[in-house]
């Protein structure tokens, strides 16, 4: 009785985990990203980082929201954030809407501004496995992490100042991301 109930769970396992990989190896899973979701893909992403993120330390940031630490988060954001995450009245980058999960806006609707800047410091720190996002541990420094982070929680507040060191970059990565059949953003001559 015991005996048949063991074999029976263990036949349910062994037909679960060879239906998953024939999925995989019959060339039936969305491999590409502009295909379909996997089903359940994002929820089990979704759910997977925030019980992981519950369970670190939360930090409150180690630079203060001040003007000089903004500016300087905006020259990283410009340089290393931009393409993905956009800008200021700039439209998203042909970068942007070719991804899957697509890069959210961070100065577009709320971005960001709600959530903590230490899951903001992760998520840059660290990466996002199975999206595009990078981690940038060793790549930026800690205090230009927590700079950017503190942008990107106060992309609704930001002043004139930063708004310009913000626009004063369409230099690089994402002017070669605008889509080929629009010329490039007029740079604003003001503030
Ligand atoms: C190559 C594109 C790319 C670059 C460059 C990039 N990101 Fe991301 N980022 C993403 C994608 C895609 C996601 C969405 C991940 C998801 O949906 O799970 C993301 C997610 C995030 C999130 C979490 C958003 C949320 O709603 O929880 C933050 C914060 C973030 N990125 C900040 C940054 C910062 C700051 C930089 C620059 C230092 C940066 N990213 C660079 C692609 C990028």
């Amino acid at each position: 009785m015991i005996k048949g109930l063991i074999l029976g769970i263990l036949l349910a396992i062994l037909l679960f985990g060879g239906g998953v990989y024939y999925y995989f190896s019959s060339g039936h899973a969305p491999v590409a990203t502009s295909a379909a979701p996997i089903p359940l893909e994002r929820t089990l992403v979704r759910v997977g980082l925030h019980a992981y993120l519950d369970k670190l330390p939360h930090p409150a940031p180690q630079v203060p929201a001040d003007e000089p630490n903004l500016i300087a988060g905006a020259k990283v954001y410009k340089e290393q954030c931009a393409t993905c995450h956009g800008l200021p009245n700039e439209p998203k980058t042909a970068v942007a809407q070719g991804m899957y999960p697509a890069p959210p806006q961070l100065f577009q609707g709320k971005g960001v501004t709600d959530d903590d800047a230490w899951e903001s410091y992760w998520k840059v720190e660290n990466g996002i496995r199975m999206s595009g996002m990078p981690a940038f541990k060793e790549r930026l420094t800690e205090a230009q992490i927590w700079q950017v982070a503190v942008l990107v929680k106060n992309a609704d507040k930001i002043t004139d100042p930063v708004k310009k060191e913000l626009a004063a970059g369409a230099s690089t990565p994402m002017e070669m991301a605008m889509p080929a059949s629009k010329p490039a953003p007029s740079k604003k001559k003001t503030p």
